[in-house]
């Protein structure tokens, strides 16, 4: 009998929800800091990690906004996105869709070719080398005017061919998904997935707003959904995906305790979470991690993991052959490990 732990770990997983720029390892941060000539306000790696230590959103945003500053040249993003891949790869990590935040880059000076140019070759690469599928989400930053939205719009429009979908990211509170309808419905008329962070720590209205004035194919995070019966019953019925992340809910103490996480109650309530790492060199851990994490700390079923499994392919964006292909490569693995 395949302790779930195991069973969890080695099973063939979809990750919906990755920050590049939340990927990075202190070791590589140092490495590029120094070829680039670039100093870090921190002189070890072991002062770095010790920095890690938040007690909300803003706290984490400050310091990750400073760690991609030594991002510079189209390598720097290759090299970042690579080391994301191969960890991914080591957790049977098959598909990943992954968030970047052009903005991060080009209010430095970043070009925007050299960002998007970087990410999409270790993509690439990682297609053809660790056999692992992808899809890019260009995220915009929530706390800057839409206005700036629609000028990183304009400027990703030659590049369209290597971004799938639009997300939202950064300081939710008082930046409510509303304040980027129009650059969402641009996006949306091109044929992009959309997506937006919405309940990890701004109030149900604001998951309200993701689903009716952007009209999003799914909900990074969804915590404060529970709050709401109404909201619940909504995403239930529309099978709405909640890319959830437990380790990072509880470094930026969005949980108090991995014991009251919320996905057993999402499960319970119908709904479709999945288990993402978010930034997982910040928060302590890849996406395999926070599945041990979940169940170290939770009475989980088999049934339970299962699903979760199902739900990261199911909500995804492949396209239905290759959905169609994963969900079957993960029945025959459950099948095998009973
Ligand atoms: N950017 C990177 N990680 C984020 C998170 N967890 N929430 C909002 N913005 C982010
Ligand atoms: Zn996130």
């Amino acid at each position: 009998m395949t302790d779930l732990t195991t069973l969890a770990a080695n099973a063939p997983k979809a990750e919906l929800h990755l920050h590049i720029e939340g990927s990075f390892e202190p070791e590589l941060m140092f490495e590029i800091a120094g070829r680039n000539d670039v100093d870090l306000p921190f002189k070890s790696v072991e002062e770095i990690r010790a920095a890690y230590d938040f007690s909300n959103l803003q706290e984490f945003l400050d310091i990750y906004y400073q760690g991609m500053s030594v991002l510079l040249k189209e390598q720097d993003f290759y090299d970042l996105t690579w080391a994301y891949l191969q960890r991914a790869a080591a957790d049977h990590v098959i598909h990943t869709e992954i968030f970047f935040d052009p903005q991060g880059h080009t209010e430095r000076g970043v070009a925007f070719a050299d960002a998007v140019g970087g990410i999409a070759r270790a993509l690439g690469d990682a297609q053809d080398k660790l056999g692992i599928s992808s899809k890019l989400i260009m995220c915009y930053l929530r706390h800057l005017p839409e206005e700036d939205a629609l000028v990183t719009w304009d400027e990703a429009q030659p590049f369209l061919s290597l971004i799938d979908g639009v997300g939202l990211d950064s300081s939710e509170v008082g930046h409510p998904p509303s304040k980027f309808k129009a650059v969402f419905a641009k996006a949306r008329d091109a044929g992009l997935h959309v997506v937006a962070h919405a309940g990890e720590e701004g109030p149900p209205a604001y998951v309200w707003e993701a689903l009716d004035d952007l009209q999003v194919d799914r909900i990074d995070h969804g915590n404060r959904a529970l709050e709401d019966a109404k909201l619940v019953k909504r995403l239930a019925e529309e099978g709405m995906c909640l890319t959830v992340c437990p380790l990072s809910n509880l470094k930026l103490c969005v949980i108090d305790d991995m014991k009251n996480h919320p996905i057993p109650a999402m499960l319970a309530a119908g709904l479709k979470p999945c288990v993402n790492a978010d930034d997982p060199s910040y928060f302590g851990g890849y996406v395999n991690d926070n599945f041990a994490a979940l169940i170290a700390a939770l009475p989980l079923t088999r049934a339970d993991i299962e699903a979760l499994l199902r739900n990261s392919f199911e909500g995804s964006f492949m396209d239905e052959g290759d959905k169609k292909a994963a969900l079957a490569r993960l029945d025959a693995y459950l099948a095998e490990a009973s």
